[in-house]
């Protein structure tokens, strides 16, 4: 039985000058937004609400089609329309002004959701990598050989020696980073280092520098560690350096592939940031968290082996492997190293012993190398088949698994409409900004969807991007 429809305390305003329909569908994503209205919750019949507010039933019906295109709302065979499960993280504050663009409800089981053609969704926002083509023997003997071993009764804060060796080698061979055992510390991942280490070099007040735009949890992982956000810009190479302020506790930057823009600081920047830290005594907080992946492009090693004193490398296997296994490492000088892990026991923060085991496994025996092989050659070709729908548009391709393509303001949010009417999924860079979005796009991940989807998605959008739309792009 479906569930009885939620009863609105709705009311429109004939005497506003914005039109009735656009009124209700402002007060309709209000009510999601502020919970009035539940994920899962049945809305009233177009007749209802029409007999209800005592508007045409067209009203109704068209705020319900724009709700529903831009991802509020969701129709279930037969039985209704239903607010969509939405993941809320993606909205913004909740007193954004009504009908503005920016923080567009995404569902949070794309896979699961279908187009308006009743074909699957293709989900092109960035985030996730592609966790169907591992090797599944080699997969099954790494946890085989974790479950070997008993569990233990003291969990090292550094993480098992054993993987600590095995990262330095790896980090060594696929990054150019100079680091011993003694420099590594495994972490359960990025988030989780950035936290380690915030909490340890960070007091209540301190000024954190964060890239604008960039990376959205950096931000809220810093501020619950009471650091005052300091919004840096970017340009399409990376973070700007003149103009750093002088009294930043920490930087934290992505120079080899800015997120989410995607630009790869260059080695001129690279030096002149470093120099700014030395002389203001801040940390560079480095986020690798991609840069296995790369396309076309030599090799631009690690900034943290310019100054592995003034810099913390922070990797992880989510983008490599899976988020779902919750390993990632922070490489920094032994003596920071030692603050982070009296943190960390003060905190009784540790990463799980059999998942570190089965990591290490796979390191040694050269199963993630293989798999990273594999995946750079799958990555590339789904790159390639973005950029040859989409041309001279891209930017930010030289690695990862997303790339950017600008757009003037006014077209970003009727072409990610546009675009989920046709089943494509996408995001945009004003999400990714700390203030007013400075620059306008859409950020357009390849992880998570197959080739012949990126395919697809890739030629749906060139046909609504039309051509020549290079211009405008900032
Ligand atoms: C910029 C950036 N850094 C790092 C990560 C990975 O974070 P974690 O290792 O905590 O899963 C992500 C994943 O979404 C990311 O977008």
């Amino acid at each position: 039985m479906p569930p009885i429809p939620v009863d609105l305390p709705l009311a429109v305003d004939r005497a506003a000058p914005v039109s009735l329909t656009v009124q209700l569908g402002d007060r309709l994503r209000a009510a999601i937004r502020g919970g009035t209205l539940k994920p899962g919750e049945r809305l009233p019949s177009t007749r209802a609400l029409a007999r209800q507010l005592a508007v045409s039933r067209t009203v109704v019906t068209e705020a319900y089609q724009q709700l529903y295109a831009e991802g509020w709302i969701e129709g279930r065979h037969g039985s209704g329309t239903y607010v969509a499960d939405l993941d809320l993280s993606w909205h913004g504050p909740a007193a954004e002004p009504a009908g503005a663009t920016r923080g567009r409800p995404v569902t949070r089981r794309a896979g699961a959701a279908t187009a308006p053609d009743g074909g699957p969704l293709i989900d092109l926002r960035p985030g996730r990598p592609w966790v169907r083509d591992y090797d599944e023997a080699a997969w099954r003997r790494a946890w085989r050989q974790a479950a070997d071993l008993p569990p233990g009764d003291d969990p090292d804060p550094y993480g098992l020696p054993r993987l600590r060796e095995a990262l330095a080698v790896h980090l060594r061979r696929t990054r150019g980073v100079p680091a011993g055992p003694e420099n590594v510390m495994v972490t359960r991942g990025t988030g989780n280092g950035l936290d380690l280490l915030a909490a340890t070099v960070l007091r209540s007040g301190d000024r954190a520098g964060v890239e604008d735009p960039g990376w959205r949890r950096a931000r809220t992982i810093l501020r619950a560690r009471g650091a005052a956000i300091v919004p840096c810009p970017v340009d399409a190479d990376g973070v700007l350096v003149d103009g750093l302020p002088e009294d930043l506790g920490l930087l934290y930057t992505t120079p080899a592939h800015q997120y989410p823009l995607g630009g790869r600081l260059p080695i001129a920047r690279r030096e002149r940031l470093l120099a700014w830290a030395r002389r203001s005594g801040a940390f560079v907080v480095e986020d690798d968290y991609d840069a296995e992946f790369r396309y076309d492009v030599a090799p631009l090693p690690a900034l943290y082996g310019l100054d592995p004193d003034q810099v913390v490398l922070l990797g992880t296997l989510s983008k490599s492997l899976s988020p779902d296994i919750g390993v990632g490492w922070l490489v920094a000088s032994p003596g920071l190293l030692d603050a982070v892990a009296r943190t960390r026991e003060d905190l009784t923060d540790r990463t799980g012993g059999p998942a570190q085991q089965a990591v290490t496994v796979l390191l040694e025996r050269g199963d993630l190398d293989r798999h990273l092989r594999r995946m750079r050659l799958e990555y590339a070709r789904r790159r390639a088949a973005l950029v040859a729908a989409l041309g001279s548009r891209v930017t930010g391709d030289t690695a990862g698994l997303h790339v950017m393509v600008g757009l003037p303001e006014h077209r970003v949010g009727p072409l990610v409409e546009a675009a989920r009417a046709r089943g494509v999924l996408l995001d945009t860079t004003d999400r990714h900004h700390h203030g007013p979005p400075g620059r306008h796009g859409l950020v357009i991940g390849y992880g998570s969807a197959s080739l012949a989807q990126v395919r697809a998605g890739a030629a749906i959008l060139a046909r609504l991007l039309g051509p020549g739309l290079a211009d405008g792009a900032e």
